[in-house]
């Protein structure tokens, strides 16, 4: 009964959030409802663990140097279903900002240590989607971030799906727009392109993602398309099923960022395949992303107030850090593409992505064709594979899921790591009850 009244009020509210008109997914690009391609210019925000979205004079004062920024999108990790986030949403309508959001909370996210998608996630999930499905300006959903990251995680992958799948149903069953619903995976080049191709493989479009985002930090001022290792990136990129996009970017080594990698991502040929960029992250905090401040550091760590939290002020008139700020900003001036129109947007030309085969000794063990779990299902890998399921194509991306001979160097990147890090030590964290937060 629950999601009926939601649903009533969420209807209700469309009508007076401020005009922003949704954007959606044809081929493998977002468009504007006039046709126009919509790229992202984005930025991370999640000034508090468990929603950035409730405090509406905090949103205001943010979305105004959004604006200024030049950004058109945000990401936020973790929302509370229960809030009203009215009044941030419309703060954020009026700056002609969307925004992306997970899905899952701390303790509903797919873990590779418990494999499982199961009614709490199912229904936490459904719950996220039931409180904003209904405003204009969400661009999409996430239903999982880098829960695969390393050498014994992939058999995450199948309970990955099968949550896009459950989610996707869920929504066209209860009859909301059409949100795109996707994954947003770590940059780890021994899962390149298995992961990808994983969420987008098997010819049915209801258990394949919408978009595909990745957080990767491997371009670090200054350097160039082929030793940031973009270049194979985009060879993986290429016609795309679906839209993908750089869920996380911004290398702070050395720093400061003088943000080159979006003057690659939003140029030939890259800016044919990617539908932009999500920068981290807004708020300076201990991580030392942020490109915006709220006042200096307070040395008192126990402090956990409306204002204060983990020794960073969340709360206030955001000032620009600099150079980075400007520099992000100027960068983002000089960038306005336009992309194709949707009448244009040729979706034969799109790729499609063959189940990738498990890797002997490799990163990647999952069969491509496993059944995916139905919800509470106990799955152990390796998977039974269903032989009924042919892969509808041919997959020609040119690669060989085994040759990681590549020059990337995420492993090595301090910066993805010690996020990485920071990000198992906040799930760590809230699975000992210990609230902490990066
Ligand atoms: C689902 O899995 C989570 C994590 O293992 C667990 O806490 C929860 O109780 C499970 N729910 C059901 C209905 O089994
Ligand atoms: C596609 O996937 C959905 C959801 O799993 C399933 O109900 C449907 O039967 C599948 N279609 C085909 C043609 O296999």
């Amino acid at each position: 009964m629950r999601w009926l009244s939601i649903g009533a009020v969420a209807v209700g509210l469309a009508s007076f959030v401020a005009a922003i008109d949704p954007i959606e997914v044809y081929g493998n690009k977002f468009f504007n409802r006039d046709g126009s391609q919509f790229f992202m210019k984005g930025i991370a925000y999640q000034l508090r663990p468990d929603d950035p979205l409730i405090d509406t004079e905090q949103c205001r004062l943010d979305a105004s140097l959004m604006r200024e920024l030049g950004a058109n999108t945000l990401r936020v990790y973790h929302v509370d279903p229960e809030a009203d986030h009215d009044g941030c949403m419309e703060a954020f309508a009026d700056a002609g900002i969307y925004l992306m959001i997970d899905l899952d909370t701390f303790d509903t996210y797919i873990l590779p240590t418990t494999l499982t998608w199961n009614k709490t996630m199912y229904d936490r999930y459904a719950e996220v989607m039931d409180t904003f499905h209904g405003y204009d300006n969400v661009l999409g959903f996430f239903v999982g971030n880098e829960n695969i990251a390393t050498r014994t995680d992939s058999p995450a992958a199948p309970f990955l799906k099968a949550a896009t799948r459950d989610m996707k149903a869920y929504r066209d069953g209860r009859g909301y727009r059409s949100i795109p619903i996707g994954y947003t995976a770590a940059d780890i080049k021994e899962l390149r392109p298995m992961l990808q191709n994983f969420l987008t493989c098997g010819g049915n479009s209801s258990e394949s993602v919408d978009f595909f985002g990745l957080n990767s930090y491997s371009w670090c001022d200054p350097s160039t398309y082929e030793s940031s290792t973009y270049d194979q990136l985009q060879e993986y990129a290429e016609n795309f099923p679906v839209p993908i996009f750089f869920s996380e970017t911004g290398c702070i080594v050395p720093g400061p960022r003088i943000w080159e990698d979006q003057e690659a991502i939003f140029s030939e040929p890259m800016v044919n395949h990617w539908s932009g960029a999500i920068v981290y992250e807004w708020i300076q905090e201990q991580n030392n992303y942020g490109i915006i401040s709220y006042g200096p550091r307070v040395d008192d760590l126990s402090r956990n107030d409306e204002t204060v939290f983990d020794g960073w002020t969340r709360k206030g008139t955001p000032t620009p850090k600099s150079p980075d700020f400007d520099n992000l900003k100027t960068r983002w001036a000089t960038i306005s593409p336009t992309g194709i129109s949707k009448s244009d947007h040729d979706t034969n030309t799109l790729s499609t992505r063959a189940c990738p085969s498990s890797t002997e000794g490799g990163w990647w063990v999952v069969n491509g064709n496993v059944r995916l779990p139905t919800i509470g299902e106990v799955m152990t890998a390796p998977f039974e594979t269903v032989s009924s399921v042919t892969p509808t194509s041919t997959a020609d991306t040119g690669d060989d899921p085994a040759e990681s001979d590549d020059n990337n160097n995420d492993e090595d990147n301090g910066a993805l790591v010690a996020k990485s890090t920071l990000w198992g030590l906040v799930f760590a964290g809230v699975v000992m009850g210990a609230c902490l937060w990066i």
